[in-house]
C-alpha cells in the first residue's frame, strides 16, 4: 500500500474492516435479495472491464469497485433458497477461516513451508475417516474438488491394478500397457468420465453397465460384466446420483468386484455424507469395502469453494501415483504429511482450515443434523409440490434431490416444465435448475445449505407454484 510506513497498518486494518462490511452486507442481505443475477454479461463487461489501468488504484477504491460492480452478477447461492446443481452454502466459521488462510497465505504443498496447514489436513483427515465409517488405515487428499478426487483416487486404481499385472504405469506409461478393463454405471457423473480421459484411458472402451429407474448401477448387471474377461479391473461406482440422489448397491458391488479382484473406486460427491446420518446411512452400507472415494467439502459440509475430498485404502498407490520430488524441496524425512505426496497440485491452497473450522464448529451431530435436515427438506418439497394437480416428482426422495415434472394440458410436457424452470429462476424467490431424466424434462431441486429453513422451502414452493399457473 502506497502509505507511509507508520500508516500502512491503519490503511490495511480499514481495507480488511471495510470488506468485511461489504461481505457482511451481502450476506445480511440474501432473505430478501433476489437470488437469480440481475445483470447481463454485456451489463456486467461495461462495469467490471475496460482497458488495462495504466498505473495503480488505491486498494481501497479497487475492492469498493468490484463490490458495487460485481453485485448484479453475484448469484445468491449461499442463500438458503439455492436449489440449483448441488452447492453448498458456507458455514459462518468455515467462511471466516477461509479469510484467515487468505491472509496466512500458506503454500501448503510441503510441512515446512506450512507446518499448521499440513498438520490441520492430518486432523481433518482423520476426523473426516471416523465420520465416514472408513477403515482407519486409508490415506487421503484435498483437492479442488469432486472432479478431482475422482481424478487422484483413479490415478492410484491406475497404478495399483497395472502394478498388480506387473507393469509400472509411473515410469513406462500406458502404451503398451495390459489393457485396463473400466465398468461404470450408465448413469455416472460426467466427471468419472473426464478423469479416465485426464489419465489417458479414452471412454471409447469403456464397459457400461446398465442402471435401475432411479439411476443405481445394476449388481447383477455388473457380475455379469466382470465374467466377460479377466484382467486389470477398475469398478467406478456412485454414491448420490447427481438428479435422483440415489446410490448404488455398494455392498454388493464390492463383493462382485473383489471376487475378481477389481478395484472398486465410489464417486459420492454428495451421497456419501449419508454415511454420517444414523439415518441415511443404510443407503451407504458397504461403502466401507471399496478401494477408493471421493467427495467434496464444498458441497454437504458447506465450506466456501474449493474443497474436494479423495481417500484410498492403498496409501502405497495413492502416493506412488501422487508423489514428487525435486531437490530444491524441502520433504518431511520423518512422520510429517507432505500434501504433494496425496494430490495433484504442487502449489495449494490451505483449503484444510476451512474444513477444520467447519468440522469444529459443527461436530459430529452437528454434521449428521445438517444432513439429516437438508433431506427433510427435501422431502418437504417433494410432498407439497407432489399433491398439486398436474405436479409428478419423478424420483423416490431418497436424499437431497428432487425431480419435478409439470404436465401441460396440451400435452407438451417438457416445453412446460422447462418454461416452469424458467419463470422460477426470473421470479428470483429461489433458484433451481433443469434436467433431462429418463428423456423427460425436469425441474431439479437440491438441498444442500446449513441456512435452509422450511420457511424457505414453504416460500419457494409457492414461488414454483405461482410459477406454474
Ligand atoms: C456425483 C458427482 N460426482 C462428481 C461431481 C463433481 O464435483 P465437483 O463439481 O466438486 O468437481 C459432482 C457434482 O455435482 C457429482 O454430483
Amino acid at each position: 500500500m502506497t502509505t507511509p510506513k507508520d500508516g500502512t497498518q491503519t490503511t490495511l486494518r480499514s481495507l480488511l474492516d471495510g470488506t468485511a462490511t461489504y461481505a457482511a452486507g451481502f450476506l445480511d442481505g440474501l432473505p430478501e435479495r433476489k437470488v437469480a443475477t440481475t445483470a447481463t454479461a454485456e451489463e456486467l463487461r461495461k462495469e467490471l472491464g475496460g482497458p488495462l489501468p495504466e498505473g495503480p488504484h488505491h486498494p481501497e477504491m479497487v475492492v469498493a469497485e468490484l463490490a458495487r460492480a460485481a453485485d448484479p452478477g453475484i448469484m445468491g447461492t449461499p442463500s438458503g433458497r439455492f436449489f440449483g446443481f448441488v452447492i453448498g452454502g458456507s458455514l459462518p466459521a468455515a467462511l471466516a477461516a477461509d479469510w484467515l488462510t487468505s491472509a496466512w497465505d500458506q503454500n501448503a504443498g510441503l510441512y515446512a513451508a506450512a507446518p499448521a496447514a499440513s498438520v490441520v489436513e492430518e486432523v481433518c483427515g482423520a476426523w473426516l475417516i471416523e465420520l465416514f465409517g472408513l477403515p482407519e488405515h486409508v490415506s487421503y487428499g484435498l483437492v479442488t474438488g469432486c472432479q478431482m478426487a475422482n481424478f487422484t483416487a483413479l490415478a492410484a486404481a491406475r497404478h495399483s491394478v497395472l502394478e498388480a499385472a506387473g507393469w509400472d504405469v509411473e515410469a513406462d506409461g500406458l502404451v503398451g500397457a495390459p489393457q485396463i478393463r473400466i465398468i461404470l454405471g450408465e448413469e455416472r457423473h460426467v466427471t468419472i468420465d473426464r478423469a479416465l480421459r485426464f489419465l489417458g484411458f479414452g471412454i471409447a472402451n469403456l464397459r457400461t453397465v446398465p442402471a435401475d429407474g432411479q439411476g443405481r448401477m445394476r449388481a447383477d448387471a455388473l457380475e455379469d460384466a466382470l465374467t466377460e474377461s479377466s484382467g486389470p479391473t477398475i469398478v467406478c461406482a456412485q454414491a448420490g446420483n447427481v438428479n435422483t440422489g440415489a446410490v448404488d448397491p455398494l455392498r454388493a458391488i464390492c463383493a462382485a468386484a473383489r471376487e475378481a479382484g477389481a478395484w472398486v473406486h465410489v464417486d459420492g460427491a454428495f451421497g456419501m455424507w449419508a454415511a454420517t446420518s444414523p439415518a441415511l446411512r443404510y443407503l451407504t452400507e458397504g461403502m466401507e469395502q471399496a478401494d477408493s472415494w471421493a467427495t467434496d467439502a464444498h458441497k454437504w459440509l458447506n465450506v466456501p469453494y474449493d474443497c474436494g475430498l479423495v481417500f484410498c485404502a492403498r496409501p502405497a498407490a495413492h502416493q506412488a501415483a501422487m508423489g514428487t520430488h525435486a531437490s530444491y524441496l524441502v520433504h518431511s524425512e520423518d512422520r510429517e504429511r507432505d500434501e504433494m505426496d496425496w494430490n495433484p497440485d504442487f502449489s495449494r491452497r490451505a483449503r484444510g482450515f476451512p474444513v477444520y473450522a467447519a468440522l469444529r464448529s459443527l461436530g459430529r451431530s452437528g454434521v449428521t443434523d445438517l444432513v439429516d435436515r437438508c433431506c427433510a427438506h427435501a422431502r418437504r418439497f417433494a410432498e407439497a409440490l407432489a399433491q398439486e394437480p398436474g405436479v409428478e416428482v419423478l424420483n423416490e426422495v431418497v436424499l437431497n434431490q428432487v425431480l419435478v415434472r409439470f404436465l401441460d394440458p396440451g400435452g407438451d410436457h417438457d416445453a412446460r416444465t422447462r418454461a416452469v424452470v424458467k419463470a422460477v429462476q426470473e421470479d428470483g424467490t429461489c433458484w433451481l435448475g433443469g434436467t433431462f431424466w429418463k428423456g423427460k424434462a425436469a425441474m431439479r431441486i437440491s438441498v444442500s445449505n446449513w441456512s435452509t429453513t422450511a420457511e424457505d422451502v414453504d416460500r419457494s414452493v409457492a414461488a414454483i407454484l405461482r410459477a406454474a399457473n
